[in-house]
């Protein structure tokens, strides 16, 4: 294909506007157990937020990441990414802002920070350090294709449970059982056209402790929200088990690109 052939508005940057990344890493990381912040935490001795920045700016469409940091951590996150600078590709601009206190309110703070030129926006979890550059292409270019929201997601292992959830320890009632061939496992980056997700976020409530996923958000203002293929190395580090796996996908990734 010559340059000829490419369509403008294909290349990184063009008519269709920026693409920007919102990190949300302002999450304190109860489950994982005492310690620093859970985005702040290393693993194979980079910080998690190294690992899930390097990852968006990976992708050659995203031009901007910005990074909604614990909110009494802005500085040392943004003296953390000067000293990752060199691991981190020149083309890409970074900002940080401070976070808030639901996943829901950190993505807003972050939103409220980008310029006008971009038009496509991903929110990726920090606590999903690993997803392949192939998945974050793949997201935006369904939301450069035209889908308002999109959203990786794959298949379940294990068959779901609706019960009567109990806390006082006895044997919780189970209530239905969806058929596990109709459910998928959402992960992130989520790819949105950004007026959309901005009216998202300015017009569904934080309702309790808020949204999880802001596809849910979309959904909720009726338009519509599509999967892609999603990836098992996009699994979220949540509890200890997962620090282990990370780790051991990590260790596989050395061999091959020395990070
Ligand atoms: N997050 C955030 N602001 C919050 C809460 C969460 O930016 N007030 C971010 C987390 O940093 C994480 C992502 O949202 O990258 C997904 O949240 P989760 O995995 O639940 O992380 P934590 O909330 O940190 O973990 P826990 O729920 O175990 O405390
Ligand atoms: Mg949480």
């Amino acid at each position: 294909m010559t340059v000829e052939d490419i369509p403008a508005s294909a290349s990184p940057g063009g008519p269709a506007g920026r693409t920007a990344a919102v990190i949300p890493a302002a999450g304190r990381g109860i489950r994982l157990g005492p310690g620093a912040p859970k985005a702040l935490r290393a693993l194979n001795g980079t910080p998690m937020l190294i690992h899930a920045v390097r990852a968006m700016a990976a992708s050659r469409y995203v031009a901007l990441v910005v990074v909604v940091a614990p909110s009494d951590g802005a500085g040392e996150v943004k003296a953390m990414l000067d000293a990752y600078e060199h691991a981190l590709p020149e083309r890409t601009e970074f900002l940080v802002v401070p976070g808030g206190d639901t996943r829901q309110e950190s993505v807003k703070l972050g939103l409220d920070v980008l310029p006008d030129d971009v038009r496509v926006v991903l929110v990726h979890d920090a606590a999903r350090p690993l997803v392949p550059v192939d998945t974050v292409d793949s997201v935006i270019e369904a939301v450069r294709g035209g889908a308002p929201a999109v959203v990786p997601a794959l298949p379940l292992a294990d068959t779901v449970k609706q019960v009567e959830p109990r806390t006082d320890g006895t044997p919780e009632p189970v209530v239905a059982t969806p058929e596990r061939a109709l459910l998928r496992a959402v992960q992130t980056p989520q790819g949105f056209d950004r007026a959309v997700l901005t009216h998202a976020h300015e017009t569904v409530p934080a309702a309790g402790e808020g949204a999880t996923d802001c596809a849910g958000m979309v959904e909720r203002l009726g338009k519509p929200v599509v999967v892609v293929p999603g990836h098992e190395e996009a699994f979220k580090v949540t509890r200890p088990l997962d620090l282990v796996l990370a780790e051991a996908v990590l260790a596989r990734r050395r061999a091959n690109d020395g990070f």
